[in-house]
């Protein structure tokens, strides 16, 4: 949660080590453009009143006045030889990885951020990290470009398909940050979102040792945390209204149509085939958006089958 206070009245709560840098620069650049707005405009009022038509002065034209021409050529390229350095210092610092940094892959695709740990374990629309680490997001895209913005880390970068790129940071705060995708990218666009969970050491390195279904967490209920976890929702309605995908409601075990004019049963199977390779089927009349293909286990589409044989 985001609290509006005169500290972050401009940016959000700082929550990594390099973000106050970051900061410093947009101070230094907003309070430059302050000085310069007021003073330019300041100085135009003053020669409009200065100047300004009255009986007994008569205007005189200008010629050239080489030191004054000199002086606002020579100091603004000064300035912004200045600001240029600062801030490609910083941009320098924040695109390079320290060598002991925390590898974690990003994918985005419509409509989800799904995490892959260096063990590979992984996860969805959530990410646990340690703290006082610095840790490297290696970010790509299953399907168009996305963007992954960590407005906490002061940090955006686009997920393209077809190529890898990277922000790195070293959180310093114990608690969430908030993760948006700042590239449109469909109708869902404003529903990709995703949390980093900033924890101690010994919490990471516990949290990676353990399965994703929790202690004693029935089939269907994980069925449900699941369906939540990997933004199914941006597509499937479980209340039998239209999506952009056909709604669970009712679904399981039901007659489909497909867009070859096949019917089927929408069965374990049909739904497992559903999940790994959706274009292999498509229901008819849902063929303006493309699934993507989800990497989940067999526990996990098992979890999703007993969360669909609820929604009767
Ligand atoms: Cu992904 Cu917008």
């Amino acid at each position: 949660m985001i609290h509006i206070s005169p500290e972050n009245f401009q940016l959000p709560v700082a929550l990594s080590t390099d973000a106050a840098n970051v900061d410093a620069l947009y101070m230094l650049v907003y309070w430059f453009s302050v000085v310069f707005t007021v003073g330019v405009t300041g100085t135009m009022l003053y020669f409009v009143w200065k100047y300004r038509r009255r009986p007994g002065h008569k205007a005189e034209p200008v010629t050239n006045n080489t030191t004054l021409e000199v002086t606002w050529t020579v100091l603004p390229i000064f300035f912004v030889a200045i600001l240029f350095h600062l801030g490609f210092k910083e941009y320098a610092h924040d695109a390079l990885a320290a060598s002991n940094a925390l590898e974690i892959g990003v994918r985005g695709q419509q409509w989800s951020w799904n995490f892959t740990y260096p063990n590979g374990k992984q996860d969805a629309s959530e990410v646990t990290i340690p703290i006082n680490r610095p840790v490297k997001f290696v970010i790509s895209s299953q399907d168009v470009i996305h963007s992954f913005y960590v407005p906490g880390a002061r940090l955006k970068k686009d997920a393209v398909p077809g190529m890898y790129s990277s922000i790195t940071f070293t959180p310093n705060t114990i608690g969430d940050m908030q993760v948006f995708c700042a590239e449109y990218c469909g109708k869902s666009h404003s529903g990709m979102l995703a949390k980093i969970h900033v924890v101690a050491e010994k919490d990471y390195e516990d949290f990676l040792k353990k399965g994703d279904r929790l202690d004693g967490e029935p089939l269907d209920a994980y069925g449900a945390r699941l369906y939540k976890k990997n933004a199914c929702y941006t597509c499937h309605t479980v209340d039998g209204s239209k999506g952009n995908g056909p709604t669970w409601k009712g679904m399981y075990e039901h007659t489909v149509k497909t867009t070859s004019g096949e019917s089927l049963k929408a069965d374990d199977n049909y739904i497992k085939e559903s999940i790994l390779k959706p274009q292999a089927k498509i229901v008819d009349g849902f063929t303006n958006v493309q699934m993507p293909p989800f990497t989940l286990n067999d526990e996990q589409i098992s979890a999703l089958i007993a969360y669909m044989k609820t929604l009767e």
